[in-house]
C-alpha cells in the first residue's frame, strides 16, 4: 500500500480498478478495493460537486493505464443499452458532418498546439507594443494566416476553443476565439482567403489597449466605478494608437481596434459611430467579440451556455449590432450553437455539431450519454430533422452531464 493521493474526478474513467478503497472523504467509501468504477459512480461525484477522490492504493485495470493526459483517453465506453433505431441512415449532408467531425477528433492535438503556439506569439508582440520593444508584424500575420487557413477548412475546431485551455491569459484566448469566428462570419460574406486573413488579423489585436487595463479591474465581480469604467473605455484607442504607431499596422485593420466596441445604434464608444459609419470589419468584430466573450469563463463570473448568449445577443442586445452580419451569424452559429451540450426528450445528452439556418431548432447532435448518463461506446450521430418525434429539452453545461469535452470528443 502506498502513502493516500487524490485523484481528480475529471480523470476517473469507468472501469478504473485500483487495490485498495477509493474514498469520496474520511467516513465515505466510493468504491471498494478490487471494484471496478462506474460511470454512475463517476456522474455522482460530478452531481453532488466532489472535485477530487482517494485512496491508497494502485491502479489496476490495464485500461486506466494511459491516463496522464485525459484529451489522449479514448471516451469511455458504453455498458446501456441503445436502441439502433434511433441512428440515423446518413445522407450525404449528415456523412460531410461525419466526416468534419473525424477530422476535428484527429485533428484536435495539433490544433491545440497551434492555439498554445499563435496565444505565446500574439501575447509576447503585444505586450512588446507596451514595452517599446519590437512588434515582429510578421510573426502575427503568420498565425493569422495559419488560423483562418485551419478554421476555413475545419470549422469544427471552433469547439476547441471551448474544450479547451491553451493559455491562460483570457485576453489572448479571447482574442484568438473571436477572431476564429470573425473567420466564419467573413466566409458567410464571402471574403477571400485574402480578405480573411486580414479579418482575423485585425481581429485577433482588437483588444491590444485591454493590456493596460489593470487586473483588479478586470477581475472586479461588483459593478466599476466611474474612473475604472473610464479605464476601460479607454481600450480602443489605445489599442489603436499602439498598433499604428510602434506596431506599424495598417490603420484600415487598427481601426478594428479603434471601432470594435462602436455599436450598430450609436451607444457605443469611443465616438458613438452609428450604422455605416463604422467600417464592415468592425461590425463582424463587434458581434464575435460579445458572443465569445459571453460563452467564455471570466475570473469573477461563470461561462454562459452557448444557447443563452445566443438569446441575450437577439433580444437584449440585438440593436448593438448590424442586422444583416447578425442574421448570417445567426445562420451560422444557430440557436443551439455548434459545440452546445443539449439533453433530448428522451433523456439521452449529446453534443450539436451542425445546424441547419431554416431548422436552427434541429441540429444534427452527436450522443454522448445515454438515458442512463452512461457514455456510448461509439459514435452515433443523430439528425434531429429525420427524427421529429424527438426534440431539444434544454441546453447544459458539460459539466452538469459529466462530460470532458476535450478528452471524449
Ligand atoms: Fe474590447
Amino acid at each position: 500500500m502506498s502513502a493516500p493521493k487524490k485523484i481528480k474526478t475529471a480523470e476517473l474513467r469507468p472501469g478504473m480498478v485500483f487495490d485498495q478503497p477509493v474514498f469520496i472523504d474520511s467516513e465515505n467509501v466510493l468504491v471498494q478495493a478490487n471494484q471496478e468504477i462506474s460511470g454512475r459512480d463517476i456522474e455522482r461525484l460530478v452531481k453532488w460537486g466532489i472535485t477530487e477522490v482517494e485512496t491508497s492504493g494502485s491502479l489496476m485495470a490495464k485500461k486506466a493505464r494511459d491516463e496522464d493526459d485525459p484529451s489522449d483517453a479514448p471516451p469511455p465506453a458504453a455498458t446501456g443499452f441503445m436502441d439502433p433505431g434511433l441512428i440515423s441512415r446518413p445522407d450525404d449532408a449528415l456523412k460531410k458532418i461525419i466526416q468534419r467531425y473525424d477530422q476535428l477528433r484527429r485533428n484536435k492535438r495539433n490544433f491545440k498546439r497551434l492555439l498554445s503556439e499563435s496565444a505565446d506569439v500574439l501575447h509576447t508582440n503585444i505586450r512588446n507594443l507596451y514595452e517599446n520593444r519590437q512588434f515582429e508584424n510578421r510573426a502575427v500575420i503568420d498565425i493569422a494566416n495559419r488560423l483562418t487557413n485551419e478554421i476555413c477548412e475545419k470549422p469544427l475546431m471552433l469547439i476547441m476553443f471551448q474544450a479547451t485551455r491553451f493559455t491562460p491569459e483570457w485576453i489572448v484566448h479571447h482574442a484568438l476565439h473571436a477572431g476564429a469566428y470573425a473567420c466564419l462570419l467573413g466566409q458567410e460574406m464571402r471574403y477571400s482567403r485574402p480578405r480573411l486573413q486580414e479579418l482575423m488579423f485585425a481581429t485577433i489585436l482588437m483588444d491590444t489597449g485591454m493590456l493596460s487595463v489593470p487586473g483588479h479591474i478586470l477581475e472586479k465581480t461588483e459593478q466599476l466605478n466611474e474612473k475604472e469604467w473610464a479605464n476601460v473605455k479607454a481600450h480602443p484607442l489605445l489599442g489603436y494608437k499602439l498598433l499604428t504607431s510602434q506596431g506599424k499596422v495598417k490603420s484600415s485593420l487598427a481601426n478594428v481596434s479603434l471601432q470594435h466596441q462602436e455599436t450598430f445604434h450609436g451607444k457605443g464608444y469611443p465616438q458613438g459611430l452609428k450604422g455605416g459609419q463604422i467600417e464592415e470589419i468592425s461590425r463582424i468584430a463587434h458581434i464575435v467579440d460579445s458572443y465569445t466573450a459571453m460563452i467564455e469563463r471570466r475570473p469573477y463570473r461563470k461561462a454562459n451556455l452557448p444557447y443563452e448568449a445566443m438569446k441575450t445577443i437577439l433580444s437584449v442586445d440585438m440593436h448593438s449590432y448590424d442586422p444583416k452580419l447578425l442574421r448570417l451569424f445567426l445562420g451560422l452559429v444557430s440557436i443551439y450553437p455548434i459545440g452546445s451540450i443539449i439533453k433530448l426528450s428522451n433523456d439521452m445528452t449529446g453534443m450539436v455539431v451542425a445546424s441547419k439556418a431554416d431548422k436552427p431548432l434541429r441540429p444534427v447532435i452527436r450522443l454522448m450519454r445515454d438515458a442512463e448518463g452512461l457514455p456510448f461506446n461509439d459514435l452515433y450521430f443523430l439528425d434531429l430533422t429525420q427524427k421529429t418525434e424527438l426534440y431539444i429539452v434544454s441546453a447544459i453545461s458539460p459539466a452538469s452531464a459529466g462530460i470532458q469535452l476535450e478528452a471524449e470528443i
